[in-house]
């Protein structure tokens, strides 16, 4: 029987969510995912110091020498997940997901221009469009980006999605893929409730993507879902169906590990549970998700947890910086 991973693919589109160049290329996914906390555990991996030192190498140059270490290091934390996202291209045929700073969730107009910015040093090096997914957390401002990004043709993925709310208002905004978390969902159910395990079919990450995934299908969104965050290969096999799915290389591992029959759980000609469409203004949007503790905590959190994550990417690079011109300078002065 064929592996549990390899019958996933042939219903799903399965997606590498690593920074780690050597898990593409084994598991060979059509796709691939990057955060910044996935960027920043593959910086911090000796094997790629040298993508790190090309990033700040080529600020350096475009900045020119009077530029302070700071606005370098401003702009090698752009040209660092863009060097990622380029190595990514080079193993996979279809697309890399790419995130702006966290730290601009809020903010309408910055985040378009960081998007716009990260978009222009892919096409400078040759990549277009249609290769990249711009990641924008699922805040009321990250979707009215995203919208006015997908009109002028650069594609988005919402990620930090918690709640049916944000998938709705992200289906109206007509962004390409949406990235609803499982396993952080799980995790917050967890500690909530104080029970320890949730079967498969009982997890409520599964039921939040299920119900996404249905009210996409039956009302004609064209907008892809892609399950994201997972904590174990149940939550996956209760998924088999989904757009896409993006798994870690362990959990990918795992998968190519088993092969027990896996039967499809959601399918978008036959969509269950249906609800009208629905469309949210700011205030309502808000509102509901006030209501919803779980969602307004996951994103506070998960946008925190992003932005100290490039905060410290932030300091590895300023140190490095340190040394690297520090090298320079003695070897000018010594020669
Ligand atoms: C991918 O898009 C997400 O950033 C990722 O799946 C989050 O996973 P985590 O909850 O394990 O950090």
């Amino acid at each position: 029987m064929a592996s549990t991973l390899e019958q996933l693919s042939s219903m799903t589109v399965v997606v590498a969510d690593t920074g780690d160049l050597d898990a593409i290329r084994t598991f060979k996914p059509r796709d691939a995912t990057t955060n910044p906390s996935l960027i920043l555990g593959a910086a911090q991996s000796s094997k790629y110091q040298h993508l790190i030192d090309q990033s700040l190498k080529v600020s350096r140059e475009r900045l020119g020498p009077d530029a302070t270490s700071d606005e370098i290091v401003q702009e090698a934390l752009d040209e660092i997940c863009v060097i990622f996202g380029k190595e990514i291209l080079q193993i996979i045929p279809g697309r890399v997901s790419t995130e702006v700073d966290a730290r601009l969730s809020f903010d309408i107009e910055a985040t378009i221009a960081k998007a716009k910015k990260l978009i222009g040093l892919y096409n400078k090096s040759g990549i277009s469009n249609d290769r990249v997914l711009i990641k924008i957390a699922s805040t009321w401002e990250g979707i009215k980006a995203a919208e006015e990004l997908e009109k002028e043709g650069i594609h988005c993925n919402l990620t930090l999605l918690f709640s049916f709310y944000q998938a709705a208002a992200c289906a109206e905004a007509g962004v390409t893929l949406i990235s609803p978390f499982v396993g952080r969902i799980l995790d917050w159910y967890k500690t909530a409730t104080g029970r320890e395990s949730y079967p498969g079919n009982e997890d409520p990450g599964v039921i939040s993507v299920t119900k996404i995934f249905n009210y996409f299908k039956f009302n004609g969104y064209k907008t892809e879902v892609m399950g994201a965050s997972f904590r174990n290969i149940d939550e996956i096999k209760e998924l088999a169906g989904c757009d896409l799915l993006t798994i870690s290389p362990k959990l990918l591992d795992e998968l190519q590990k088993t092969n027990s029959p896996l039967p499809r759980k959601l399918d978008a000609n036959k969509p269950v549970n249906i609800q009208e469409s629905i469309n949210l203004d700011k205030t309502s949007f808000e509102l509901l998700m006030a209501g919803d503790r779980m969602a307004t905590d996951k994103l506070d959190e998960g946008i925190k947890g992003f932005s100290k994550a490039i905060v410290t990417l932030e300091n590895q690079l300023e140190e490095r910086l340190k040394i690297i011109e520090e090298n320079i300078r003695v070897a000018v002065s010594g020669s």
